[in-house]
């Protein structure tokens, strides 16, 4: 029987996820696989909504933001991630709930949601085989951000907030993360990340979906 997979890539933002996640995808179709890319916040109405947040933060409660993230979540499980992996494609998401966990959870004693009830909140999405933690200091990641991409910062880019972001990632611990260095050149990245990728493929029971 061919099992599909989910990878997820997680990390704050500037640490290349997008770029590595298209390499990867590419570097898998070549070697057979059937692969599905795909991101969080999606294109549904609430990750529209969400994109509208990015330019004033301010304009909603932290259990509204957290309640927009986890129904565009549920639809994106429910109308693409769970088919296609039932269908036994690799699926490779840009961002996962490890982003809601650590961007909207806050620390014990902060008024807001915390980390442990974000996790439990997204118990309806399956957990990834694999999640795929690129690491990168926050003030490397803000240089790359505006010098590589010529943006400025949205809301939810500042710097401490990413700092904090990172420091939270940085806490998790689930068996299925695996960290990568993601300071180092855009190469060198993506062959560490392949190297993860093919050995968990190649462990994986029934995953064989090679053409
Ligand atoms: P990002 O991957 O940077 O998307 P884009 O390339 O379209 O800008 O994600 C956008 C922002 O959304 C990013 O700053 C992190 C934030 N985010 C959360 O705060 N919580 C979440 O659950 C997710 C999925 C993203």
């Amino acid at each position: 029987m061919n099992t599909g997979m989910l990878i997820a890539f997680e990390g704050i933002d500037g640490t290349g996820k997008s770029s590595q996640l298209k390499m990867l995808a590419g570097f898998l179709e070549e070697n057979g696989h059937q692969v599905v890319t795909t991101f969080e916040p999606t294109n549904s109405s609430y990750g529209l909504r969400i994109r509208e947040l990015y330019k004033n933060r301010s304009s909603c409660t932290p259990d509204e933001e957290l309640a927009l993230f986890l129904e565009d979540r549920r639809l994106h499980v429910r109308e693409l991630i769970e088919p296609e992996r039932a269908a036994g494609k690799i699926v490779l998401t840009d961002r996962y709930y490890y982003s809601t966990a650590a961007y909207q959870g806050t620390a014990a004693g902060e008024a807001g949601p915390d980390v442990e009830d974000i996790f439990a909140l997204n118990s309806f999405a399956p957990q990834p085989e694999l999640v795929i933690l690129l690491t990168m200091e926050p003030e490397l990641s803000i240089e790359r951000i505006r010098q590589g991409r010529g943006e400025e910062l949205n809301d939810f880019e500042q710097f401490e907030q990413l700092r904090q972001v990172a420091e939270r990632f940085a806490l998790f611990d689930d068996p299925c993360i695996c960290r990568i260095d993601a300071s180092r050149d855009m190469k060198q990245v993506q062959d560490a990340i392949r190297a993860v990728v093919e050995e968990k493929i190649s462990r994986f029971p029934g995953k064989s979906n090679v053409e």
